[in-house]
């Protein structure tokens, strides 16, 4: 297909005479239950179409829900039958009927089905008529959301993300909006995404927490939660280009308490969408027996090192194990198997962590960094990434020197430290690992409505 392709203009998607009903004359699908044996308009589109003889099924959706209308020839007039033959996969409708109990539906209701007008009649719709590779799936992105199982998805993303958002408020935390532009790194220097910004280099963030251990200063306890960005070249299931994170900051706070408040709002998060996310949760067929625990048992606390070693006394587990690294995927995927609960990791080699963190020599003389990573059970793997901060001015200071970092770049950053530092800790969530973990979809691409990653940009 040519790039420039210009399709010719034509009067076959052009949209048809119809009244757009008022918000008030409108019941969406997810209420229908409030409704039985009224009449109801839904305005929505027609995800498929099933007919037998003189019965037809439409099966009808809204965004807030799917329904199946039926329509009996001998019970409605000709324009209404003709048109119910005519609709095709994908058109647009408004449809009013009647609601009445149907325990064999998934939903628990159906429509006996008294008007349709069609608004837009869809021409052949490329999705749906046989498997489609994920290929397919998402350069037809745009189409593709329609379906189910993102249906099912971004919905828990919505909630997970409104879950993130009430905790900080019930914790006295300030929302805090930290720069997307950044002059500087926070995390690996390697994965930045470099642009010209007038005449001169920026960076698109990787995460706000610099700016938002400034903010506590001012403000005690802050978050932010916006796109971040990270120029990895991982091709796996668990890496985005573009994601989105919460960072939380809190003054006063050392590391236990970090975790402790880290462990309180996964809680939170996993009880709400156990709670409210019932019906996308079945259509993804997901599995909730683990998630159902978490929300009654305390979490896993394992240091670096003892988490290392259990590992390489593990008959069960034949790989290598590397006591100076980073956990690697199997590891955690292995751990999370095994504990089947979240399992913090404390105490990672500081070698292997930024700059900013507060560390401690152990008494085998390796450098540690007082951080914790929370790995999610079910190949959740790392969900949460955070630590205590390095408070000392001098330390600090240091430590940047060391690792060749600009010091006019990070005096503003210093300056935390200079006037009236505090003990404090934050961490950062990263939403599309969450969501992943809790939906239990294969692929972190399903999380976002419109994926980044190394090979893909489009739609
Ligand atoms: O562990 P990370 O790199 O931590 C930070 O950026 C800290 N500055 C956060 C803080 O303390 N305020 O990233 C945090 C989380 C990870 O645990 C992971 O969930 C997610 O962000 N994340 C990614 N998710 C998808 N794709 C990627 N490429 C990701 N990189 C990080
Ligand atoms: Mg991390």
């Amino acid at each position: 297909m040519p790039d420039n392709k210009n399709e010719e203009i034509t009067e076959e998607y052009s949209m048809r005479e119809f009244n757009l009903p008022k918000e008030t004359e409108k019941t969406l699908i997810s209420k229908v239950s409030e409704h039985v044996g009224e009449e109801v308009t839904i305005a929505g589109w027609m995800y498929n179409k099933r007919s037998s003889g003189k019965v037809c099924f439409l099966q009808l959706r809204d965004g807030s829900g799917f329904i199946q209308g039926v329509i009996e020839q001998d019970e409605v007039n000709e324009k209404v039958w003709n048109d119910s033959e005519e609709i095709t996969i994908e058109s647009s409708c408004i449809i009013k009927g009647k609601v009445k109990k149907e325990p064999r539906a998934p939903s628990g209701f159906e429509l006996d089905v008294e008007d349709i007008q069609i608004v837009a009649l869809a021409p052949e719709y490329p999705i749906g008529k046989k498997e489609h590779g994920p290929d397919f799936l998402f350069s037809n992105r745009d189409l593709y959301l329609r379906s189910k199982t993102p249906w099912a998805v971004l919905r828990i993303r919505d909630q997970i993300f409104l879950s993130i958002t009430d905790f900080f408020r019930e914790e006295n935390f300030i929302r805090y909006d930290t720069p997307i532009f950044q002059p500087t790194s926070c995390e690996d220097t390697t994965q930045l995404f470099e642009l010209e910004y007038y005449d001169s280099m920026m960076y698109l963030t990787q995460s706000g927490q610099l700016y938002s251990e400034a903010g506590i200063m001012g403000f005690g306890k802050v978050y932010d939660f916006g796109p971040v960005f990270r120029a990895e070249k991982s091709k796996t299931r668990h890496h985005l280009s573009e994601l989105w994170m919460m960072d939380a900051e809190m003054a006063y706070f050392n590391q236990e308490m970090n975790m402790d408040i880290q462990e309180k709002m996964v809680k939170k998060i996993v009880k709400d969408v156990l709670e409210n996310c019932q019906t996308e949760l079945k259509i993804l067929e997901r599995d909730t027996t683990i998630l159902e625990d978490i929300v009654k048992k305390s979490f896993i606390r394992l240091k670096h090192y003892e988490a290392k070693k259990a590992l390489e006394e593990d008959k069960n587990f034949t790989t290598a194990v590397d006591f100076g690294d980073d956990m690697t995927t199997e590891e955690e995927i292995y751990l999370g198997n095994k504990y089947e609960l979240p399992i913090f990791i404390e105490d990672y080699p500081f070698a292997v962590k930024a700059f900013y963190m507060k560390s401690y020599t152990d008494k085998h003389g390796v450098k540690r960094a007082v951080n914790s990573d929370l790995i999610a059970p079910e190949e959740g793997r790392e969900i949460i990434g955070g630590s205590q901060r390095e408070d000392d001015y001098n330390t600090l200071l240091k430590e940047i020197n060391k690792r060749n970092y600009n010091f006019e770049d990070y005096e503003w950053y210093l300056n935390t430290r200079k006037f009236g530092s505090v003990p404090h800790s934050g961490f950062g969530i990263g939403l599309e690992r969450t969501v992943r973990w809790i939906s239990g979809v294969h692929h972190i691409r399903e999380t976002i409505p419109f994926p980044r990653t190394l090979n893909r940009m489009k739609p």
